[in-house]
């Protein structure tokens, strides 16, 4: 009974006690990594039950087959393992059991090492059951091409559009000194026109205006 409530309640806070264990790769379980770099193959567990001796192993997939990285058994919460195991070289075991954690390393990476990984947990006090989450790692030989072409049609897009900007503002230029020209030629006509006392009218005039309004 208790233990519904549990369930029923605890989906709320994203941790259900009918998974009690579970295996996480992280947010982004994908990594595109250059040859010859060094990767981390993250993967932390939870279990809102707790832990003993929860045995874990890291496996490749490879042309189909599975292929053991590394394994061993973490005897209870925050408690390091007695020692973790490493069937591959350029392997190396980087978890600690305070951040709940059984990352690995894979040093100086080949294409031979691009696939899909998988984190694998079982805690005894869940009757054998299996947890799993997988990681893929793409391996390439330098900054992809996409990444370039995608920077030209954003680039492109950016420096148009300043051209369009630019050109804009030429022709409105111009055109308003066209339109300034035109005008200075019609003042120049008025003036002309009526002399000199014309701007004095003006002035006396546009003082008046408001009075009389
Ligand atoms: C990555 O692979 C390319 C092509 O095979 C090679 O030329 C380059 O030296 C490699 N880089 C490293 C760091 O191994
Ligand atoms: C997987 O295939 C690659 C290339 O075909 C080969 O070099 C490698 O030995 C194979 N690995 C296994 C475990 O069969
Ligand atoms: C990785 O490559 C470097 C340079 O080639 C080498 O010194 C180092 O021992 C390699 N590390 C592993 C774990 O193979
Ligand atoms: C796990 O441990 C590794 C090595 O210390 C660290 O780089 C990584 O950030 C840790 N992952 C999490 C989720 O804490
Ligand atoms: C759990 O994994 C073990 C070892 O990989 C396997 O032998 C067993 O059949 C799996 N159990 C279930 C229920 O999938």
């Amino acid at each position: 009974m208790f233990s519904f409530f549990i369930c029923f309640f605890l989906p709320f806070s994203g941790m259900c006690c009918v998974h009690a264990l579970e295996m996480s790769t992280g947010k982004i379980p994908f990594l595109e990594a250059v040859n010859g770099s060094t990767v981390l193959l993250p993967c932390t567990y939870a279990s809102c039950i707790g832990i003993t001796n929860l045995y874990f192993k890291w496996e490749f997939n490879e042309n189909g087959t599975m292929q053991k990285l590394a394994d061993s058994v973490i005897p209870t919460d925050h408690v390091e393992p007695n020692k973790v195991n490493i069937y591959r070289e350029r392997v190396e075991y980087v978890g600690s059991s305070k951040g709940n954690n059984i990352s690995i390393l894979l040093w100086n990476v080949t294409f031979g090492d691009a696939g899909v990984y998988t984190c694998f947990g079982k805690n005894p006090k869940e009757k054998g059951k299996n947890h799993s989450a997988i990681f893929t790692l793409y391996v390439v030989d330098e900054l992809r091409v996409v990444d370039n072409t995608l920077t030209i049609i954003i680039a492109s897009c950016v420096g148009g559009f300043i051209a369009l900007l630019m050109a804009f503002m030429l022709i409105k230029n111009f055109t308003l000194f066209v339109l300034a020209k035109i005008e200075e030629k019609n003042k120049e006509c008025l003036v002309t026109s009526s002399g000199i006392d014309n701007t004095e009218n003006g002035l006396s005039g546009s003082k008046s205006t408001p009075k009389k309004a």
